[in-house]
């Protein structure tokens, strides 16, 4: 069974984002794989204070917060579904407070030698308006985040214009099958 591990960075239950996560979910045979879902608004997470106690001691955060949990589902899943809205170009705080705080698994890679076993990531990202590349920020920073967890980024889905077009699902059917097929794939290896 594998495990998919879904992080929306959306404070909205019934938002655009959670409704682009369900639609590409729906497809998933759940037989094959247990979701776990991290929805960052309802977590206690504090910002990284760069302690440096997860670089002295392997796998050592000084904070004790929602957080623990999720280091382990950060470490032990299979598949990452990195859902969120853009906020000013950027993920909004409390995803990023999650980032932040995986200075402890950057520390077990780069100085303790220790990488997490490898996963698969899948980028959903959604904005209200449109400009040119206006994803590259936080794909950048998705790549660096993912590079951390040994993740390899398997599909970008990424959805425009949500604050206007009513009908972005609808609008965007093509690039959503392909990413539920990009899922069912990964299910079979
Ligand atoms: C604080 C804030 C900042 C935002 N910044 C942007 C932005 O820079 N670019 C953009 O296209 N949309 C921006 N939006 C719109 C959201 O990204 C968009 O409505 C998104 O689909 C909301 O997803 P949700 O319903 O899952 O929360 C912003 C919304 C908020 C509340």
């Amino acid at each position: 069974m594998k495990k998919i591990l879904v992080i929306n960075g959306s404070p909205n239950k019934k938002g655009h984002t959670k409704n682009i996560v369900e639609k590409v979910l729906s497809t998933i045979d759940t037989s094959k794989a247990d979701i776990i879902n991290v929805d960052c608004y309802k977590k206690q997470i504090m910002p990284c204070v760069d302690c440096k106690g997860c670089s002295h001691k392997i796998g050592q955060c000084s904070i004790k917060d929602d957080m623990e949990p999720i280091y382990d589902y950060l470490k032990n899943c299979d598949i990452i579904i990195l859902a969120s809205p853009m906020y000013f170009g950027m993920f909004p705080a409390p995803l990023k407070a999650i980032m932040d705080r995986c200075q402890l698994i950057w520390s077990e890679k780069y100085i303790f030698n220790k990488t997490t076993k490898p996963k698969k990531g899948i980028l959903i990202f959604d904005g209200g308006t449109e400009w040119k590349n206006m994803y590259m920020p936080m794909e950048t920073i998705a790549k660096y985040f993912f590079n951390t967890l040994n993740c390899t980024i398997e599909y970008k889905l990424f959805i425009a214009n949500t604050d206007k077009d009513h009908h972005y699902l609808e609008n965007n059917a093509a690039s959503i099958l392909s990413c539920q097929e990009t899922i069912s794939n990964l299910l079979e290896i």
